[in-house]
């Protein structure tokens, strides 16, 4: 059986599949609609602030059926599921198919990778894998490529395998030891992630969600600046909330913003006597390489954080449940 530690390291060899494999030919589009859930929406998440950062559109929808302006504005949508089965991604690529607007998909195989062969949707299959969160790289990977094939990106190859070696460079280096020292400061509170909208926001949502699924904990994030007009005053009333109770991580790209930079330093000071665990500042020239860095992070800091609570990070028996109730 293979364990979350061995998986996160093949976060490097991941994002060379995706630089190095062909994407298939795909409709020309000026924007795209990325469709799909937990560990396989934040492949969208991805694409987004990649797009973003290159001036492009990229938006995510992360429920059932299309939002009310796809139809209108006729994004290429891509769905993306790990699985191939989930009911709201499969929902919104059904969607996509009646109204007729342009699509892709990815996915390991079930009804995804079924109604693709279907209905002739070019796709690329994902090799399978234990777990959706696990194989991050793969499948941001893959959304990217299809994006850069449709003309909604430019190239990525570059930027993934910078990522790639950015990362391995992490593993290797002092990542272990930030997060190990990280995850004391974390253990048996209610971790809280703050980023700037964009990079570090998107890795504050990656790091809140690798440790409710790895970690088996509650963990929360929120962006700069909008935290700073109303969550700021949250840690007012009940001090020994965010003294004992919490422990707060900053998140930090490079290229944030300065005004960003003199927010989270006021906010921390404005924030006395909440815990804060500690800060990780982004590495890297491009776009991927910098998110990365701080997604790896936060994938280690919550497998320490699942050795130090006994639990094992990779089953998540309680989202199989739901998934089986619903499907009674
Ligand atoms: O981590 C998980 O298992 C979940 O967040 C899944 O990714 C989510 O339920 C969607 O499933 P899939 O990734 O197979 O589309």
């Amino acid at each position: 059986m293979t364990t979350m530690r061995e998986l996160i390291a093949e976060l490097p060899e991941q994002l060379r599949w995706a630089a190095e494999m062909a994407p298939p030919d795909m409709p020309f589009a000026d924007e795209a609609l990325i469709v799909g859930m937990g560990g396989s929406g934040v492949a969208g998440d991805v694409a987004a602030v990649f797009a973003e950062a290159h001036g492009r559109r990229v938006t995510v929808h992360k429920s059932y059926g299309l939002p009310g302006w796809a139809v209108a504005a006729r994004p290429l949508v891509i769905g993306v599921s790990h699985s191939g089965n989930t009911e709201e991604t499969l929902s919104a690529v059904e969607a996509t198919i009646t109204e007729g607007l342009p699509v892709g998909a990815t996915a390991t195989g079930g009804t995804l990778i079924d109604l693709a062969e279907e209905y002739g949707i070019p796709h690329v299959l994902i090799p399978a894998g234990p777990q959706p969160r696990a194989a991050m790289g793969r499948l941001s990977g893959a959304v990217l490529r299809l994006l850069e094939s449709a003309g909604v990106v430019g190239a990525t190859a570059t930027e993934l395998l910078e990522a790639a070696q950015v990362v391995e460079g992490l593993l290797g280096g002092d990542a272990q030891q930030q997060a190990e020292e990280l995850a004391e400061a974390l253990s048996g509170r209610i971790t809280v992630v703050y980023g700037a909208t964009g990079i570090a926001a998107t890795a504050a949502g990656r790091w809140k969600t690798q440790i409710n699924e790895n970690s088996k904990a509650p963990a929360y994030w929120s962006a700069f600046p909008e935290l700073n007009h109303n969550e700021l005053v949250g840690w007012t009333a009940h001090p020994g909330l965010g003294a004992e109770s919490v422990g707060v991580v900053f998140l930090s790209d490079a290229d944030d913003d300065e005004r960003i930079g003199r927010r989270a330093l006021l906010t921390r000071e404005l924030m006395k006597g909440v815990a804060v665990a500690g800060e990780v500042t982004s590495q890297g020239e491009g776009v991927l390489a910098r998110l990365f860095s701080l997604v790896v992070v936060g994938d280690l800091v919550s497998v320490a954080l699942a050795e130090k609570a006994g639990v094992d990070p990779v089953p998540v028996v309680v989202i199989e449940e739901l998934k089986k109730r619903l499907a009674e």
